[in-house]
């Protein structure tokens, strides 16, 4: 197949990677401003090296047999590059962030490529009611609690295990009272690069006392490469004929409505940017797209939620999951203003989306919506996978 035969194109040119000094060499060649930049690393991996809160900071890169290759810090357990080929067999890296450990620590940083709790999205008035007992969160994002709070997941050191070349291992106990949340939850996350392109996550989680749970990734992507311009040009599909809307805190109401004939309808493959400045009043809320979608199969079968294609470059994105929702941030806070990002490059706004699979925001606030809640005995387990393909 044409896409194997590329991939394999593309093995004879990338340079072997592993988590060590010298892994940083793959491709590199020039930059052509017409079309789609080509110089291409995994950043040097001594950058990731430090120690923040009494905890090893490293990179670890997976690598699969069509070499493909995963980049991936515990700090945060983020994702910093995903290099892939795209339809010329150039290999391009799909994936934003910093090329240094110091970039993902800076105030402000938007959550890159981070695995994000322990409540992913966002919880409304940061607070919310458990088995009677009110939990206030530290509130972050205009009087709510956003993606675990400032300390989350996200800005916490991940025990890392690399079993092999393609699986790595992260855990941590978040422990008791952590950014407010109850009870000690011991989370393991497991990365995979599988021999057919997806980055496999699972999720495990327990805990001592009930609590609630949403855990999700952060990535943001960039098909046409990172730092290669916007992605209002990328078509997506998304398997969803339903959406929650929100207030002007980006809080869902609690109703569930019909994408159709609305902005929020990518039922069919359409471009990310036909509609993304239509008069809309759910999209003047969210500067743009950042809202979650009901997926048509709510239920915990893995299945696809959603489909990218980067024009420029042919590589394509598959989101499969085991979630009941998704939610679809079109990078409308980037401004250019970031420091440090990877190769000096001004992230300008729009030039990343991410699709964060989950239950739904405030859901401990929203009867209606699927409960996040853990109780002890119980163990969550989700899974979601980002398939990278061409055509
Ligand atoms: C999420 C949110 C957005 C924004 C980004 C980070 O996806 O939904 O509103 O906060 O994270 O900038």
């Amino acid at each position: 197949m044409k896409s194997n035969l590329l991939l394999i194109l593309a093995a004879g040119i990338v340079g072997l990677s592993a988590c060590t000094n010298n892994s940083n060499k793959t491709t590199t060649s020039k930059t052509d401003s017409d079309s789609v930049s080509n110089t291409v690393m995994i950043p040097d991996s001594s950058n990731f090296i430090a120690t923040v809160n009494g905890k090893q900071t490293g990179l670890y890169v997976l690598k699969n047999k069509n070499n493909v290759q995963v980049a991936i810090t515990n700090y945060g357990g983020r994702i910093v590059s995903i290099l892939v080929p795209d339809k010329d067999g150039k290999i391009v890296d799909i994936a934003l962030g910093y090329d240094k450990v110091a970039g993902y620590e800076q105030e402000g940083e938007p959550y890159f490529g981070a695995l994000i709790g322990r409540y992913g999205n966002r919880i409304g008035k940061a607070t919310f009611t458990l088995e009677g007992k009110t939990y206030h969160l530290p509130a972050n994002d205009h009087g709510q609690s956003l993606h675990g709070g400032p300390k989350g997941f996200h800005a916490q050191v991940w025990d890392a295990k690399k079993v092999n070349d393609y699986t790595l291992e992260l855990s941590r106990v978040s422990v008791d009272g952590e950014e407010g949340y109850p009870g000690n939850l011991a989370v393991k996350v497991v990365y995979t690069l599988t021999d057919d392109n997806a980055i496999k996550m699972d999720y495990t989680a327990t805990t001592d006392k009930a609590t609630v749970v949403n855990l999700t990734n952060h990535c943001y992507f960039n098909l046409n490469g990172e730092g290669n311009g916007d992605i209002n040009d990328h078509i997506l599909t998304i398997n969803a004929s339903k959406f929650t809307p929100v207030d002007s805190t980006l809080i869902p109401t609690g109703e569930i409505k019909a994408v159709a004939g609305t902005p929020f309808d990518f039922t069919k493959p359409t471009a990310i940017g036909d509609r993304v400045n239509a008069d809309d009043e759910q999209l003047k809320m969210g500067k743009g797209y950042d809202h979650n979608w009901v997926l048509n199969d709510g239920s915990t079968n893995l299945k696809q939620a959603a489909k990218v294609v980067g024009p420029k470059t042919g590589i394509t994105l598959e989101v499969l999951t085991t979630e009941p929702g998704i939610q679809f941030y079109g990078g409308n806070f980037l401004d250019g203003k970031l420091k440090d990002c990877k190769g000096g490059k001004p992230y300008q706004h729009r030039t990343g989306f991410c699709l964060e699979t989950q239950h739904f925001p405030d859901s401990p606030n929203k009867p209606n919506f699927p409960s996040t809640t853990l109780k002890p005995g119980q163990t969550y387990k989700t899974t979601t996978l980002y398939k990278i393909g061409v055509q």
